[in-house]
């Protein structure tokens, strides 16, 4: 039986995991081993995730933690080679574009280990984002690189990368599907003291939003605008990066008027997506779990990833110092027709899987 390795750490891969590792367990090829680098350590960061979403218990946890950029890579490669050299693996499975990412990415290469990555080929062009570095290199070392939409499949290709491209749609898109049975806004607002339609949930964590005390207090300011001039309340569950830089900013008071909670697990969030009136949002990942919730939202973030999310669907705020946030708020409320979904059907797990067993 072949033997994979996938390798995952934060928040956004807990996610694509639990799909791709129920997949494989349903076809039944593979031993398939499971490594946290450990990127994400809080329980509400990270094992809340394994708890909903019933991901095994990884074989490795690495520990990595937190430090810059350099210090977390660094560890992770270490850590991984090690495991690497312990398992000799046929095929590593790495997901989007984190740190972790990365380093999965440059390890397995180096030991000519084939590597799959799930969710290749998003481009922002703004180097401001590490993501957009770690996605162009680990895509750049891929032998099977799983593209979610169309666009991601020809950005690939103007990289020159065409060969073990494949369009599968989206694995977040598979789990949102096969968890929608399972929401409860109800019971979620109430938690929070929320009805349905008369909030916003706010989430904030990239680094240009948080480590720069004029760009917080502004969208912290945008956020209390949307409850004393548009009578929304705000669901902010904060990031600790977040949390920490407001406390060192001396800012707590903008917090006042918001229901600041601690990170959300994934069907918590997702239900009190469900029954919100829009989102403000810098994370990839919940600006298109958004958009399958049917909510708008505006995007905080200097650049998008030019897909129906960020160029139709959400407003994009590249400057939140100089937005004209409630003009921003008034147009976001308006009705708008829904563009049609171009993540995949809610199988791409299965084919992911599917052809990577074929292909080696
Ligand atoms: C990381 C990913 C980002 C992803 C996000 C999802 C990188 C470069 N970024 O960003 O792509 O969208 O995860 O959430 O890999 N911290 C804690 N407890 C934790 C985790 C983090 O306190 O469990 C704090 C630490 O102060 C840490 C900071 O948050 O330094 C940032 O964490 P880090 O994993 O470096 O980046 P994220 O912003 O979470």
């Amino acid at each position: 039986m072949k033997k994979v390795v996938s390798l995952v750490g934060a928040r956004p891969q807990f996610i694509k995991e639990a799909v791709i590792n129920e997949a494989v367990r349903n076809v039944n090829a593979w031993d398939h081993v499971l490594v946290n680098s450990g990127q994400h350590y809080d329980f509400n960061m990270a094992g809340t995730f394994f708890d909903e979403l019933a991901i095994p218990s990884p074989k490795y946890n690495m520990g990595i933690g937190s430090g810059t950029h350099a210090e977390q890579t660094a560890e992770a490669m270490r850590k991984f080679e090690g495991i690497l050299f312990d398992e000799k693996p046929d095929l590593v499975l790495l997901y989007g574009d984190t740190n972790t990412t990365l380093a999965g990415a440059i390890t397995a290469a180096k030991l000519h280990v084939p590597i799959a990555h799930v969710e290749a080929g998003p481009r922002t062009y703004n180097k401001l984002f590490p993501e957009e570095i770690n996605r162009v290199l680990t895509d750049h070392v891929s032998d099977m690189l799983f593209a979610c939409t169309q666009l991601n499949v020809e950005n690939l290709r103007k990289e020159g990368i065409e060969r073990g491209v494949y369009n599968t749609g989206d694995v977040m898109y598979d789990l949102y599907i096969k968890m929608s049975g399972k929401l409860d806004p109800k019971a979620e607002m109430k938690k929070h003291g929320l009805s349905q339609g008369e909030y916003l949930v706010a989430t904030i964590h990239r680094d240009f939003n948080t480590d720069d005390p004029n760009v917080l207090e502004s969208i912290l300011m945008a956020l209390n605008t949307a409850i004393k001039k548009f009578n929304i309340k705000v669901l902010l569950p904060l990031h600790p990066r977040a949390r920490k830089r407001i406390a060192e900013f001396g800012i707590e008071s903008l917090l006042d008027d918001i229901i600041v909670t601690e990170p959300l697990g994934y069907l918590e969030l997702m239900s009190l997506t469900q029954t919100a009136r829009f989102v403000i949002t810098d994370s990839g990942g919940f600006q298109k779990e958004s958009y399958w919730a049917g909510k708008r939202g505006l995007l905080i973030m200097p650049q998008g990833w030019r897909e129906i999310t960020d160029t139709c669907w959400h407003m994009l705020v590249s400057d939140p110092l100089k937005a004209d946030w409630e003009s921003l708020f008034s147009n976001i409320l308006k009705p708008f027709d829904y563009p049609a979904n171009i993540f995949g059907d809610a199988h791409a797990a299965e084919k992911i899987v599917r052809i990577a067993v074929s292909n080696f």
